[in-house]
Protein backbone atom coordinates (compact mmCIF):
# COMPACT_ATOMS: atom_id res chain seq x y z
CA UNK A 1 0.00 0.00 0.00
CA UNK A 2 3.11 2.54 1.06
CA UNK A 3 4.28 1.62 -2.78
CA UNK A 4 0.84 2.24 -4.24
CA UNK A 5 0.47 5.74 -2.37
CA UNK A 6 3.80 6.93 -3.14
CA UNK A 7 3.24 5.82 -7.13
CA UNK A 8 0.42 8.08 -7.18
CA UNK A 9 0.91 11.27 -9.72
CA UNK A 10 -1.42 13.03 -7.47
CA UNK A 11 0.70 12.91 -4.05
CA UNK A 12 3.08 15.55 -5.32
CA UNK A 13 0.29 17.88 -4.49
CA UNK A 14 -1.21 16.44 -1.70
CA UNK A 15 1.37 14.42 0.07
CA UNK A 16 4.74 15.77 -0.62
CA UNK A 17 6.88 16.00 3.17
CA UNK A 18 9.62 17.21 0.89
CA UNK A 19 7.99 20.65 0.53
CA UNK A 20 5.51 21.06 3.12
CA UNK A 21 4.07 25.01 2.09
CA UNK A 22 3.05 23.69 -1.46
CA UNK A 23 1.29 20.71 0.24
CA UNK A 24 -0.68 22.57 2.67
CA UNK A 25 -1.69 25.12 0.17
CA UNK A 26 -2.64 22.37 -2.65
CA UNK A 27 -4.44 20.83 0.41
CA UNK A 28 -6.31 23.43 1.71
CA UNK A 29 -8.56 24.28 -1.18
CA UNK A 30 -9.39 20.72 -1.89
CA UNK A 31 -10.77 20.03 1.54
CA UNK A 32 -12.51 23.29 0.65
CA UNK A 33 -15.50 21.99 -0.17
CA UNK A 34 -15.59 18.77 1.91
CA UNK A 35 -12.80 16.63 0.72
CA UNK A 36 -11.02 15.19 3.55
CA UNK A 37 -7.16 15.03 5.05
CA UNK A 38 -8.08 11.17 4.70
CA UNK A 39 -8.96 11.03 1.82
CA UNK A 40 -6.24 13.05 0.03
CA UNK A 41 -3.40 11.57 1.52
CA UNK A 42 -4.57 7.95 1.13
CA UNK A 43 -3.69 5.58 -1.29
CA UNK A 44 -7.05 6.46 -3.12
CA UNK A 45 -6.56 7.47 -6.80
CA UNK A 46 -8.21 11.11 -7.92
CA UNK A 47 -9.58 10.61 -10.90
CA UNK A 48 -10.61 13.47 -13.16
CA UNK A 49 -14.37 13.58 -14.89
CA UNK A 50 -13.64 15.82 -18.24
CA UNK A 51 -17.47 17.06 -18.56
CA UNK A 52 -18.09 17.80 -21.84
CA UNK A 53 -21.79 18.64 -21.22
CA UNK A 54 -23.71 21.73 -20.69
CA UNK A 55 -26.63 23.60 -21.94
CA UNK A 56 -24.34 24.81 -24.69
CA UNK A 57 -23.67 21.16 -25.54
CA UNK A 58 -27.01 19.65 -25.62
CA UNK A 59 -25.38 16.39 -27.63
CA UNK A 60 -23.13 15.47 -25.05
CA UNK A 61 -25.59 17.00 -21.94
CA UNK A 62 -26.79 13.62 -20.20
CA UNK A 63 -23.39 13.17 -18.93
CA UNK A 64 -24.18 15.49 -16.20
CA UNK A 65 -26.18 12.96 -15.37
CA UNK A 66 -24.16 10.08 -15.94
CA UNK A 67 -21.30 11.47 -14.10
CA UNK A 68 -23.14 10.91 -11.27
CA UNK A 69 -22.55 7.43 -11.95
CA UNK A 70 -19.32 7.47 -13.46
CA UNK A 71 -18.94 9.02 -9.49
CA UNK A 72 -20.22 6.09 -8.03
CA UNK A 73 -17.96 3.67 -10.28
CA UNK A 74 -14.89 5.23 -9.06
CA UNK A 75 -16.01 5.96 -5.27
CA UNK A 76 -16.98 2.30 -5.02
CA UNK A 77 -13.28 1.05 -6.15
CA UNK A 78 -11.25 3.44 -3.76
CA UNK A 79 -11.03 6.30 -6.26
CA UNK A 80 -11.85 9.91 -5.64
CA UNK A 81 -13.97 11.63 -8.52
CA UNK A 82 -12.95 15.33 -9.28
CA UNK A 83 -15.50 16.52 -11.77
CA UNK A 84 -14.19 19.66 -14.15
CA UNK A 85 -15.84 21.23 -17.30
CA UNK A 86 -13.92 20.91 -20.74
CA UNK A 87 -14.45 23.71 -23.36
CA UNK A 88 -17.72 23.15 -25.12
CA UNK A 89 -17.23 21.92 -27.95
CA UNK A 90 -21.21 21.22 -29.98
CA UNK A 91 -20.91 20.98 -33.69
CA UNK A 92 -24.00 22.79 -35.31
CA UNK A 93 -24.26 25.71 -33.06
CA UNK A 94 -20.85 26.64 -32.78
CA UNK A 95 -19.78 29.70 -35.38
CA UNK A 96 -17.52 30.19 -37.77
CA UNK A 97 -17.55 25.80 -37.47
CA UNK A 98 -16.64 23.66 -34.37
CA UNK A 99 -13.63 22.41 -36.28
CA UNK A 100 -12.26 25.67 -34.89
CA UNK A 101 -12.34 24.62 -31.87
CA UNK A 102 -10.75 21.17 -31.86
CA UNK A 103 -7.69 22.26 -30.97
CA UNK A 104 -8.64 24.45 -28.43
CA UNK A 105 -10.49 22.41 -26.52
CA UNK A 106 -7.50 19.97 -26.91
CA UNK A 107 -5.08 22.28 -25.43
CA UNK A 108 -7.15 23.11 -22.62
CA UNK A 109 -7.77 19.75 -21.64
CA UNK A 110 -3.82 19.45 -21.65
CA UNK A 111 -3.07 22.10 -19.33
CA UNK A 112 -6.09 20.95 -17.29
CA UNK A 113 -4.62 16.64 -17.19
CA UNK A 114 -0.90 18.21 -16.67
CA UNK A 115 -1.48 20.52 -14.48
CA UNK A 116 -3.61 19.51 -11.59
CA UNK A 117 -3.09 16.80 -9.19
CA UNK A 118 -5.16 13.42 -11.15
CA UNK A 119 -4.09 9.96 -11.61
CA UNK A 120 -6.04 8.91 -14.02
CA UNK A 121 -9.36 10.81 -16.10
CA UNK A 122 -13.04 9.54 -17.30
CA UNK A 123 -13.05 11.53 -20.56
CA UNK A 124 -17.18 12.24 -21.26
CA UNK A 125 -17.33 12.11 -24.91
CA UNK A 126 -20.16 12.17 -27.99
CA UNK A 127 -20.81 15.02 -30.23
CA UNK A 128 -18.26 14.92 -33.42
CA UNK A 129 -15.49 16.70 -32.32
CA UNK A 130 -15.48 16.04 -28.59
CA UNK A 131 -14.20 12.81 -29.05
CA UNK A 132 -10.71 13.64 -31.17
CA UNK A 133 -10.26 16.39 -28.88
CA UNK A 134 -10.70 14.47 -25.49
CA UNK A 135 -8.04 11.55 -27.09
CA UNK A 136 -5.69 13.95 -29.01
CA UNK A 137 -5.36 15.57 -25.16
CA UNK A 138 -4.79 12.40 -23.18
CA UNK A 139 -2.49 11.00 -25.64
CA UNK A 140 -0.08 14.10 -25.23
CA UNK A 141 -0.35 13.65 -21.17
CA UNK A 142 -0.42 9.74 -21.34
CA UNK A 143 -2.06 10.00 -17.97
CA UNK A 144 -4.59 6.58 -17.33
CA UNK A 145 -7.42 7.93 -19.44
CA UNK A 146 -11.19 5.78 -20.75
CA UNK A 147 -13.78 7.44 -22.34
CA UNK A 148 -17.20 7.18 -22.16
CA UNK A 149 -19.81 7.55 -24.67
CA UNK A 150 -22.95 9.73 -23.90
CA UNK A 151 -24.38 7.70 -26.70
CA UNK A 152 -26.78 8.33 -29.24
CA UNK A 153 -30.10 9.47 -29.52
CA UNK A 154 -32.97 7.53 -29.83
CA UNK A 155 -34.46 7.12 -33.51
CA UNK A 156 -35.81 9.96 -34.95
CA UNK A 157 -39.64 9.37 -36.44
CA UNK A 158 -41.75 11.30 -38.94
CA UNK A 159 -45.00 9.92 -40.94
CA UNK A 160 -44.01 6.51 -40.14
CA UNK A 161 -40.22 6.64 -41.06
CA UNK A 162 -37.05 6.87 -39.55
CA UNK A 163 -35.62 10.35 -39.47
CA UNK A 164 -31.86 10.24 -39.04
CA UNK A 165 -30.16 13.49 -37.28
CA UNK A 166 -27.85 15.56 -39.19
CA UNK A 167 -28.88 13.16 -42.31
CA UNK A 168 -32.85 14.17 -42.55
CA UNK A 169 -31.64 17.93 -42.97
CA UNK A 170 -29.73 17.44 -46.35
CA UNK A 171 -33.38 15.53 -47.75
CA UNK A 172 -35.35 18.07 -46.12
CA UNK A 173 -33.40 21.13 -48.01
CA UNK A 174 -33.67 19.53 -51.44
CA UNK A 175 -37.56 19.75 -50.32
CA UNK A 176 -37.45 23.03 -49.68
CA UNK A 177 -35.92 24.36 -52.81
CA UNK A 178 -37.99 21.54 -54.47
CA UNK A 179 -41.09 23.25 -53.27
CA UNK A 180 -42.60 19.97 -51.42
CA UNK A 181 -42.68 21.45 -47.76
CA UNK A 182 -42.39 25.12 -46.41
CA UNK A 183 -40.36 26.46 -43.91
CA UNK A 184 -42.32 25.48 -41.09
CA UNK A 185 -42.66 21.61 -42.26
CA UNK A 186 -38.82 21.89 -42.86
CA UNK A 187 -37.86 22.93 -39.16
CA UNK A 188 -40.65 20.08 -38.09
CA UNK A 189 -39.12 17.39 -40.37
CA UNK A 190 -35.66 18.34 -39.38
CA UNK A 191 -36.38 18.44 -35.73
CA UNK A 192 -38.45 15.30 -35.83
CA UNK A 193 -34.55 13.36 -36.27
CA UNK A 194 -33.53 14.13 -32.79
CA UNK A 195 -36.44 13.01 -29.89
CA UNK A 196 -33.76 12.52 -27.22
CA UNK A 197 -31.16 13.44 -25.49
CA UNK A 198 -27.28 12.56 -27.35
CA UNK A 199 -25.31 12.48 -30.11
CA UNK A 200 -26.57 12.24 -33.79
CA UNK A 201 -28.42 8.67 -34.19
CA UNK A 202 -27.05 8.14 -37.64
CA UNK A 203 -23.68 7.46 -38.30
CA UNK A 204 -22.44 10.66 -38.99
CA UNK A 205 -19.01 11.92 -37.07
CA UNK A 206 -20.27 11.15 -33.81
CA UNK A 207 -21.31 7.70 -33.95
CA UNK A 208 -18.23 7.25 -36.03
CA UNK A 209 -15.60 8.56 -33.62
CA UNK A 210 -17.37 7.13 -30.74
CA UNK A 211 -17.61 3.93 -32.21
CA UNK A 212 -13.82 4.02 -33.55
CA UNK A 213 -12.58 4.59 -29.94
CA UNK A 214 -14.14 1.63 -28.79
CA UNK A 215 -12.22 0.05 -31.68
CA UNK A 216 -8.84 1.45 -30.73
CA UNK A 217 -9.78 -0.10 -27.14
CA UNK A 218 -10.10 4.04 -25.23
CA UNK A 219 -13.71 2.66 -24.10
CA UNK A 220 -15.28 -0.79 -22.47
CA UNK A 221 -16.16 -3.29 -25.25
CA UNK A 222 -19.89 -2.83 -26.48
CA UNK A 223 -20.55 1.06 -24.98
CA UNK A 224 -20.23 2.85 -27.92
CA UNK A 225 -23.64 2.27 -29.58
CA UNK A 226 -25.78 2.05 -25.90
CA UNK A 227 -28.41 4.56 -26.41
CA UNK A 228 -27.93 7.81 -24.37
CA UNK A 229 -31.76 6.91 -22.23
CA UNK A 230 -31.59 2.86 -21.95
CA UNK A 231 -30.39 2.18 -18.81
CA UNK A 232 -27.47 0.40 -19.63
CA UNK A 233 -26.15 3.42 -20.35
CA UNK A 234 -26.40 4.44 -16.70
CA UNK A 235 -24.83 1.23 -15.76
CA UNK A 236 -21.52 1.42 -18.46
CA UNK A 237 -21.03 4.73 -16.67
CA UNK A 238 -20.74 2.69 -13.23
CA UNK A 239 -18.61 0.44 -14.56
CA UNK A 240 -16.43 2.71 -16.27
CA UNK A 241 -15.85 4.32 -12.96
CA UNK A 242 -14.64 1.27 -11.93
CA UNK A 243 -12.70 0.91 -14.67
CA UNK A 244 -10.48 3.75 -14.50
CA UNK A 245 -9.40 3.26 -10.79
CA UNK A 246 -8.31 -0.05 -11.86
CA UNK A 247 -6.20 1.56 -14.51
CA UNK A 248 -4.37 3.80 -12.43
CA UNK A 249 -3.33 0.96 -10.42
CA UNK A 250 -1.92 -0.69 -13.22
CA UNK A 251 -0.47 1.96 -14.63
CA UNK A 252 -2.11 1.53 -18.35
CA UNK A 253 -1.62 4.37 -20.55
CA UNK A 254 -2.75 5.67 -23.40
CA UNK A 255 0.50 4.53 -24.97
CA UNK A 256 -0.41 0.85 -23.67
CA UNK A 257 -3.07 1.33 -25.89
CA UNK A 258 -3.11 3.29 -29.07
CA UNK A 259 -0.57 1.06 -30.57
CA UNK A 260 -0.14 1.51 -34.27
CA UNK A 261 -2.35 -2.11 -34.55
CA UNK A 262 -5.34 -0.57 -32.70
CA UNK A 263 -5.49 2.37 -35.45
CA UNK A 264 -5.22 0.04 -38.16
CA UNK A 265 -8.17 -2.17 -36.65
CA UNK A 266 -9.82 1.05 -36.57
CA UNK A 267 -9.38 1.99 -40.23
CA UNK A 268 -11.22 -1.22 -40.47
CA UNK A 269 -14.42 -0.86 -38.77
CA UNK A 270 -14.16 2.51 -40.18
CA UNK A 271 -15.03 1.30 -43.27
CA UNK A 272 -16.69 -1.41 -42.26
CA UNK A 273 -19.29 0.87 -40.48
CA UNK A 274 -18.97 3.39 -43.41
CA UNK A 275 -17.79 5.81 -40.77
CA UNK A 276 -17.06 9.45 -41.37
CA UNK A 277 -14.85 11.49 -43.75
CA UNK A 278 -13.74 13.40 -40.82
CA UNK A 279 -12.45 9.83 -39.13
CA UNK A 280 -8.97 10.08 -40.93
CA UNK A 281 -8.44 13.79 -39.76
CA UNK A 282 -9.12 12.98 -35.93
CA UNK A 283 -7.31 9.84 -35.70
CA UNK A 284 -4.57 10.64 -38.11
CA UNK A 285 -3.97 13.91 -35.16
CA UNK A 286 -4.55 11.29 -32.16
CA UNK A 287 -1.52 8.80 -33.65
CA UNK A 288 0.26 11.98 -34.30
CA UNK A 289 0.20 13.43 -30.37
CA UNK A 290 0.54 9.32 -29.43
CA UNK A 291 3.64 9.43 -31.27
CA UNK A 292 2.16 6.72 -33.99
CA UNK A 293 2.67 6.73 -37.45
CA UNK A 294 0.06 7.03 -39.45
CA UNK A 295 -0.72 8.29 -43.13
CA UNK A 296 -3.33 9.12 -45.30
CA UNK A 297 -2.12 5.97 -47.49
CA UNK A 298 -2.52 3.67 -44.78
CA UNK A 299 -6.47 4.40 -45.31
CA UNK A 300 -6.88 3.15 -48.44
CA UNK A 301 -4.60 0.20 -48.16
CA UNK A 302 -5.93 -0.89 -44.94
CA UNK A 303 -9.28 0.52 -45.35
CA UNK A 304 -10.16 0.53 -49.04
CA UNK A 305 -11.31 -3.24 -49.21
CA UNK A 306 -12.93 -3.56 -46.67
CA UNK A 307 -17.15 -4.35 -47.02
CA UNK A 308 -19.92 -1.88 -45.59
CA UNK A 309 -22.06 -4.19 -43.28
CA UNK A 310 -23.38 -1.49 -41.03
CA UNK A 311 -26.80 -0.15 -42.60
CA UNK A 312 -27.02 3.08 -41.21
CA UNK A 313 -28.35 6.03 -42.63
CA UNK A 314 -26.64 8.36 -44.40
CA UNK A 315 -25.47 4.70 -46.64
CA UNK A 316 -28.25 2.77 -45.26
CA UNK A 317 -31.37 2.52 -43.50
CA UNK A 318 -31.61 2.35 -39.79
CA UNK A 319 -30.32 4.32 -36.78
CA UNK A 320 -28.96 4.08 -33.72
CA UNK A 321 -30.89 1.92 -31.40
CA UNK A 322 -31.28 -0.52 -34.39
CA UNK A 323 -27.13 -0.63 -34.32
CA UNK A 324 -26.99 -1.38 -30.54
CA UNK A 325 -30.04 -4.29 -31.19
CA UNK A 326 -27.60 -5.33 -33.75
CA UNK A 327 -24.73 -5.89 -31.63
CA UNK A 328 -22.51 -2.39 -31.85
CA UNK A 329 -19.29 -2.44 -32.33
CA UNK A 330 -18.33 -5.75 -30.97
CA UNK A 331 -20.77 -7.48 -33.64
CA UNK A 332 -18.56 -5.42 -36.21
CA UNK A 333 -15.26 -6.41 -35.08
CA UNK A 334 -16.29 -10.26 -34.21
CA UNK A 335 -16.81 -10.50 -37.91
CA UNK A 336 -13.55 -8.82 -38.70
CA UNK A 337 -11.45 -10.72 -36.34
CA UNK A 338 -13.43 -14.11 -37.73
CA UNK A 339 -12.35 -13.11 -40.93
CA UNK A 340 -8.54 -12.32 -40.13
CA UNK A 341 -9.39 -8.67 -40.91
CA UNK A 342 -8.02 -6.84 -37.37
CA UNK A 343 -5.09 -7.80 -35.09
CA UNK A 344 -6.97 -9.82 -32.10
CA UNK A 345 -4.14 -8.89 -29.72
CA UNK A 346 -4.75 -5.27 -29.41
CA UNK A 347 -4.94 -4.55 -25.34
CA UNK A 348 -7.55 -2.41 -24.61
CA UNK A 349 -8.59 -0.56 -21.96
CA UNK A 350 -10.44 -3.14 -19.26
CA UNK A 351 -6.91 -5.39 -19.51
CA UNK A 352 -8.37 -7.57 -22.26
CA UNK A 353 -7.42 -8.00 -25.77
CA UNK A 354 -9.80 -7.16 -28.56
CA UNK A 355 -9.73 -11.09 -29.28
CA UNK A 356 -10.88 -11.59 -25.14
CA UNK A 357 -13.76 -8.79 -25.63
CA UNK A 358 -15.10 -9.82 -29.12
CA UNK A 359 -14.22 -13.49 -29.73
CA UNK A 360 -17.31 -15.11 -30.97
CA UNK A 361 -19.45 -11.90 -31.28
CA UNK A 362 -21.46 -11.91 -34.72
CA UNK A 363 -24.84 -9.64 -35.65
CA UNK A 364 -27.71 -9.89 -33.87
CA UNK A 365 -29.53 -8.69 -36.85
CA UNK A 366 -28.38 -9.43 -40.10
CA UNK A 367 -29.88 -6.49 -41.86
CA UNK A 368 -28.95 -3.73 -39.42
CA UNK A 369 -25.46 -5.48 -39.56
CA UNK A 370 -24.80 -7.85 -42.10
CA UNK A 371 -22.18 -10.57 -42.57
CA UNK A 372 -19.29 -9.53 -44.25
CA UNK A 373 -20.16 -12.13 -47.29
CA UNK A 374 -23.61 -10.09 -47.91
CA UNK A 375 -22.59 -6.57 -46.79
CA UNK A 376 -24.26 -3.50 -48.64
CA UNK A 377 -21.38 -2.56 -50.59
CA UNK A 378 -17.96 -4.44 -51.54
CA UNK A 379 -14.28 -2.36 -51.16
CA UNK A 380 -16.25 0.88 -49.24
CA UNK A 381 -13.62 2.53 -47.46
CA UNK A 382 -12.18 6.07 -48.16
CA UNK A 383 -10.13 6.19 -51.11
CA UNK A 384 -7.42 8.57 -51.37
CA UNK A 385 -7.03 10.49 -54.35
CA UNK A 386 -4.02 13.13 -55.79
CA UNK A 387 -3.28 15.25 -58.89
CA UNK A 388 -2.22 18.72 -59.83
CA UNK A 389 -4.58 19.86 -57.82
CA UNK A 390 -3.88 18.52 -54.13
CA UNK A 391 -0.96 16.01 -52.81
CA UNK A 392 -4.19 14.10 -51.05
CA UNK A 393 -8.11 14.51 -50.39
CA UNK A 394 -10.31 11.47 -49.53
CA UNK A 395 -13.82 10.07 -51.15
CA UNK A 396 -15.82 7.98 -48.82
CA UNK A 397 -16.77 5.57 -52.18
CA UNK A 398 -19.84 3.76 -49.89
CA UNK A 399 -22.26 6.96 -50.17
CA UNK A 400 -22.20 7.48 -53.94
CA UNK A 401 -25.59 6.57 -55.14
CA UNK A 402 -26.23 4.06 -57.67
CA UNK A 403 -27.36 7.30 -59.88
CA UNK A 404 -23.74 8.22 -59.99
CA UNK A 405 -22.28 5.36 -60.38
CA UNK A 406 -24.47 4.40 -63.19
CA UNK A 407 -23.10 7.72 -64.79
CA UNK A 408 -19.55 7.39 -63.80
CA UNK A 409 -18.20 4.33 -63.11
CA UNK A 410 -20.48 1.72 -65.46
CA UNK A 411 -17.05 -0.19 -66.47
CA UNK A 412 -14.66 0.06 -63.50
CA UNK A 413 -12.06 -1.29 -65.62
CA UNK A 414 -12.83 1.76 -68.32
CA UNK A 415 -9.64 4.33 -68.42
CA UNK A 416 -11.98 6.97 -69.69
CA UNK A 417 -13.23 8.81 -65.90
CA UNK A 418 -14.92 11.23 -66.11
CA UNK A 419 -14.44 14.92 -67.92
CA UNK A 420 -16.22 18.04 -67.14
CA UNK A 421 -15.94 21.68 -66.81
CA UNK A 422 -15.42 23.06 -63.32
CA UNK A 423 -17.47 25.83 -61.36
CA UNK A 424 -15.52 27.31 -58.92
CA UNK A 425 -16.72 28.79 -55.80
CA UNK A 426 -14.31 30.84 -52.94
CA UNK A 427 -15.66 29.99 -49.62
CA UNK A 428 -19.61 29.14 -48.52
CA UNK A 429 -20.81 32.52 -49.12
CA UNK A 430 -20.10 32.43 -52.92
CA UNK A 431 -21.31 29.34 -53.00
CA UNK A 432 -25.04 30.06 -51.44
CA UNK A 433 -24.87 33.63 -53.28
CA UNK A 434 -24.42 31.99 -56.91
CA UNK A 435 -25.23 28.38 -56.95
CA UNK A 436 -28.48 29.44 -58.96
CA UNK A 437 -27.43 32.09 -61.23
CA UNK A 438 -28.20 30.53 -64.48
CA UNK A 439 -25.56 32.32 -66.25
CA UNK A 440 -22.98 29.20 -64.73
CA UNK A 441 -24.42 27.38 -66.64
CA UNK A 442 -24.11 24.09 -64.30
CA UNK A 443 -25.40 20.82 -65.98
CA UNK A 444 -25.46 17.47 -64.96
CA UNK A 445 -21.66 17.01 -66.37
CA UNK A 446 -20.39 20.03 -64.03
CA UNK A 447 -17.65 19.59 -61.16
CA UNK A 448 -18.34 21.91 -58.14
CA UNK A 449 -15.54 22.95 -56.88
CA UNK A 450 -14.87 24.89 -53.09
CA UNK A 451 -12.10 26.58 -51.80
CA UNK A 452 -11.12 28.36 -49.41
CA UNK A 453 -13.09 26.08 -46.87
CA UNK A 454 -9.41 24.18 -45.17
CA UNK A 455 -7.66 24.88 -41.43
CA UNK A 456 -6.20 27.99 -42.56
CA UNK A 457 -8.41 29.86 -45.22
CA UNK A 458 -11.58 29.53 -43.09
CA UNK A 459 -10.11 29.21 -39.66
CA UNK A 460 -10.66 25.16 -38.42
CA UNK A 461 -11.86 24.21 -41.85
CA UNK A 462 -15.79 24.40 -42.84
CA UNK A 463 -18.22 21.18 -43.81
CA UNK A 464 -18.74 23.00 -46.82
CA UNK A 465 -17.64 20.78 -49.62
CA UNK A 466 -20.97 18.74 -50.01
CA UNK A 467 -22.84 21.41 -51.98
CA UNK A 468 -26.59 20.79 -53.35
CA UNK A 469 -26.77 21.81 -57.14
CA UNK A 470 -28.95 24.45 -58.60
CA UNK A 471 -32.58 24.42 -58.10
CA UNK A 472 -33.60 24.04 -61.47
CA UNK A 473 -31.31 21.18 -61.27
CA UNK A 474 -32.47 19.12 -58.78
CA UNK A 475 -36.27 20.27 -60.53
CA UNK A 476 -34.69 17.95 -63.26
CA UNK A 477 -34.26 15.21 -61.10
CA UNK A 478 -30.60 15.38 -61.12
CA UNK A 479 -29.58 15.44 -57.16
CA UNK A 480 -26.08 15.57 -57.06
CA UNK A 481 -23.04 16.61 -58.93
CA UNK A 482 -19.27 15.41 -57.99
CA UNK A 483 -17.89 18.34 -55.18
CA UNK A 484 -14.15 18.53 -55.04
CA UNK A 485 -12.85 21.09 -52.05
CA UNK A 486 -10.62 22.01 -49.25
CA UNK A 487 -13.17 21.75 -46.68
CA UNK A 488 -14.38 19.29 -45.08
CA UNK A 489 -17.83 17.30 -45.53
CA UNK A 490 -20.57 16.46 -42.57
CA UNK A 491 -20.35 12.97 -41.67
CA UNK A 492 -23.99 12.48 -42.10
CA UNK A 493 -24.08 13.64 -45.58
CA UNK A 494 -23.94 11.31 -48.99
CA UNK A 495 -22.67 13.61 -51.45
CA UNK A 496 -20.30 12.32 -53.78
CA UNK A 497 -17.33 14.68 -52.54
CA UNK A 498 -13.63 14.96 -52.73
CA UNK A 499 -12.76 16.26 -50.04
CA UNK A 500 -10.15 17.77 -46.85
CA UNK A 501 -7.66 18.79 -50.06
CA UNK A 502 -4.32 19.42 -48.80
CA UNK A 503 -2.62 21.77 -49.36
CA UNK A 504 -5.83 23.57 -49.35
CA UNK A 505 -5.85 27.11 -51.40
CA UNK A 506 -5.09 29.27 -48.51
CA UNK A 507 -1.67 27.68 -48.46
CA UNK A 508 -0.55 27.94 -52.12
CA UNK A 509 -1.65 24.32 -52.97
CA UNK A 510 -3.03 23.95 -56.83
CA UNK A 511 -6.96 24.30 -56.56
CA UNK A 512 -6.14 28.09 -55.71
CA UNK A 513 -5.43 28.46 -59.93
CA UNK A 514 -8.38 26.34 -60.84
CA UNK A 515 -10.86 28.59 -62.97
CA UNK A 516 -14.34 28.06 -63.22
CA UNK A 517 -14.74 27.19 -67.36
CA UNK A 518 -11.55 24.54 -66.85
CA UNK A 519 -12.03 20.92 -67.51
CA UNK A 520 -11.12 18.33 -65.26
CA UNK A 521 -10.79 14.63 -64.86
CA UNK A 522 -11.73 12.67 -62.17
CA UNK A 523 -10.83 8.89 -62.62
CA UNK A 524 -12.40 6.88 -59.71
CA UNK A 525 -10.47 3.65 -60.74
CA UNK A 526 -6.74 5.22 -61.04
CA UNK A 527 -7.49 7.69 -57.91
CA UNK A 528 -6.52 10.76 -59.84
CA UNK A 529 -7.98 14.47 -59.78
CA UNK A 530 -6.13 16.92 -62.75
CA UNK A 531 -7.26 19.68 -63.84
CA UNK A 532 -7.16 19.71 -67.98
CA UNK A 533 -4.44 22.77 -67.76
CA UNK A 534 -1.13 22.12 -68.70
CA UNK A 535 1.94 21.99 -66.41
CA UNK A 536 3.11 25.71 -67.50
CA UNK A 537 -0.17 26.63 -67.35
CA UNK A 538 -0.25 26.01 -63.86
CA UNK A 539 2.54 27.20 -63.42
CA UNK A 540 1.93 30.46 -64.97
CA UNK A 541 -1.35 30.83 -62.98
CA UNK A 542 0.90 30.39 -59.66
CA UNK A 543 3.21 32.79 -60.56
CA UNK A 544 0.53 35.20 -61.37
CA UNK A 545 -0.43 34.24 -58.04
CA UNK A 546 2.10 34.66 -55.84
CA UNK A 547 3.03 37.97 -57.26
CA UNK A 548 -0.83 39.40 -55.49
CA UNK A 549 -0.70 40.27 -51.59
CA UNK A 550 -2.82 37.50 -50.23
CA UNK A 551 -5.17 37.90 -47.79
CA UNK A 552 -7.13 35.25 -46.05
CA UNK A 553 -10.35 35.70 -46.38
CA UNK A 554 -12.65 35.51 -44.42
CA UNK A 555 -10.56 37.21 -41.80
CA UNK A 556 -9.85 36.18 -38.76
CA UNK A 557 -12.62 37.46 -35.85
CA UNK A 558 -11.11 36.31 -33.19
CA UNK A 559 -7.63 36.03 -31.61
CA UNK A 560 -8.26 32.29 -31.18
CA UNK A 561 -8.86 32.31 -35.21
CA UNK A 562 -5.42 34.32 -35.86
CA UNK A 563 -3.36 32.26 -33.93
CA UNK A 564 -4.71 28.96 -34.86
CA UNK A 565 -4.12 30.04 -38.27
CA UNK A 566 -0.40 30.52 -37.62
CA UNK A 567 0.38 26.66 -36.33
CA UNK A 568 -2.50 24.46 -37.86
CA UNK A 569 -1.62 21.87 -40.40
CA UNK A 570 -3.13 20.85 -42.70
CA UNK A 571 -6.20 18.15 -43.17
CA UNK A 572 -4.16 14.82 -44.44
CA UNK A 573 -1.83 15.07 -41.25
CA UNK A 574 -4.58 15.70 -39.13
CA UNK A 575 -4.52 19.50 -39.04
CA UNK A 576 -2.97 19.34 -35.84
CA UNK A 577 -1.37 22.27 -34.15
CA UNK A 578 2.11 21.47 -35.44
CA UNK A 579 3.95 23.09 -32.75
CA UNK A 580 2.33 20.55 -29.94
CA UNK A 581 3.19 17.67 -31.26
CA UNK A 582 6.46 17.32 -29.93
CA UNK A 583 5.39 17.10 -26.45
CA UNK A 584 4.61 13.65 -25.88
CA UNK A 585 3.63 11.75 -22.71
CA UNK A 586 4.50 14.49 -20.72
CA UNK A 587 2.98 13.57 -17.46
CA UNK A 588 5.45 13.80 -14.47
CA UNK A 589 5.38 10.98 -11.82
FE1 LIG B 1 -23.58 16.86 -31.91
FE2 LIG B 1 -24.35 15.46 -34.21
S1 LIG B 1 -24.38 17.60 -33.79
S2 LIG B 1 -23.58 14.77 -32.34
MG1 LIG C 1 -20.44 16.98 -38.45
Amino acid sequence: MADQKRNLRSRAWFDNPENPDMTALYIERYLNYGLSLEELQSDRPIIGIAQSGSDLVPCNRHHLVLAERVRDGIREAGGIPIEFPTHPLQETGKRPTAGLDRNLAYLSLVEVLFGYPLDGVVLTIGCDKTTPAALMAAATVNIPAIALSVGPMLNGWHKGERTGSGTIVWKAREMLAAGEIDYKGFIELVASSAPSTGFCNTMGTATTMNSLTEALGMSLPGSAAIPAPYRDRQQCAWETGRRIVEMVRADRKPSDILTRSAFLNAIKVNSAIGGSTNAPIHLNAIARHIGVELTLADWEETGADVPLIVNLQPAGTYLGEDYYRAGGVPAVMGMLLEAGQIDGSAITCNGRTVADNVGGKATEDADVIRPLADPLKHAAGLSVFSGNLFGGAVMKLSVISDEFRDRYLRNPNDPDAFEGKVVVFDGPEDYHRRIDDAALGIDENTVLIMRGAGPVGYPGGAEVVNMRPPTALIRAGVHALPCIGDGRQSGTSGSPSILNAAPEAAVGGGLAVARTGDRIRIDLNTRRVDLLVSDEEMANRQAELAAVEQTLAPPSQTPWQEIQRGIVGQFDTGAVLEPAVKYQRIAQR
